[in-house]
């Protein structure tokens, strides 16, 4: 497990966190980006695309080319977010009969867990040079709370920049399949949750979601065709990373050297 003299890692499952203790210091002044080392990448995609393996594949291949990785995902990502992703994808069945979570709940839900996730994990992490590699992110809440539920895309934006304290991917791969694959896949899994049960015009409706943000900023998204074979599309997104990783590659190896 990696190891930096601010943090202590955490894990669930397969997914590594590091949280790093600091004196909190309220929102960030100036931009995110102008004070970070580190790369953010994040994975999208409809319920049983496939995102997660890949990103885990992804950042066992950095890690074999010697960069520092954090593994992470949303909701959730630290212990605090893991238990808010609790609440919002596994209430019980009493729960949920008596007191149905309402879209804006889901959205404080995800907010909230996100906040902290941003402060005591992912901007420590890219400070200090990380390749963060988090499966879902605002890319998420657009989709599902705003083209799913029906919520204000331009409310869930201003949030979400509020929560996120103005961090944003610097790359993002959106997995895109037929919903009627995705869920076929998904459901057969014991891990199915809250949303995996929603009809299938909701996830329509978030998958159109999705494929309408990858529009703009164009840059930022690449969309990936699900369907194919998960070497064809590991080997799909090394390439798309690779030209990132010179870039910064001295920052990142010299942020390794110290940890
Ligand atoms: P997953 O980790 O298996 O993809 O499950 C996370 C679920 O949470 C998935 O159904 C999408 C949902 N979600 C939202 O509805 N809004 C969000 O902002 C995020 C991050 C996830």
């Amino acid at each position: 497990m990696d190891r930096n003299p601010f943090s202590c890692e955490y894990q669930w499952g397969r997914l590594r966190c590091t949280v790093a203790h600091r004196k909190s210091q309220g929102p960030a002044a100036g931009s995110t980006r102008s004070r970070r080392k580190g790369l953010f990448v994040t994975f999208e995609g409809i319920e049983g695309s496939g995102k997660s393996t890949q990103a885990h594949a992804l950042a066992q291949y950095l890690r074999s080319q010697g960069f520092w990785v954090v593994e992470t995902r949303e909701p959730g990502g630290t212990p605090v977010a893991e238990q808010i992703r609790e609440v919002f994808l596994r209430p019980s069945r009493k729960l949920q009969a008596v007191d149905p979570l309402i879209p804006e709940c889901e959205v404080a839900l995800i907010l909230a867990a996100r906040s902290q996730h941003v402060a005591n994990l992912l901007l420590p992490a890219l400070q200090q040079g990380a390749i963060i590699v988090c499966d879902r992110f605002a890319d998420s809440t657009l989709a599902y709370q705003g083209f799913g539920r029906g919520l204000s895309l331009r409310e869930l934006r201003s949030l979400t920049r509020w929560a996120a304290q103005g961090l944003t991917p610097d790359l993002t791969f959106l997995f895109d399949l037929p919903v009627s694959q995705g869920l076929k896949r998904r459901l057969k899994s014991t891990d199915a949750n809250r949303l995996d049960h929603e009809t299938s015009a909701f996830h329509q409706r978030v998958r159109k979601g999705f494929l309408s943000l990858a529009k703009h900023p164009r840059r930022r998204i690449h969309t990936i065709n699900a369907s194919r074979s998960a070497q064809a599309i590991s080997r799909q997104l090394i390439t798309v990373v690779a030209p990132l990783l010179e870039e910064g590659l001295k920052t990142r190896r010299l942020a390794l050297k110290q940890v």
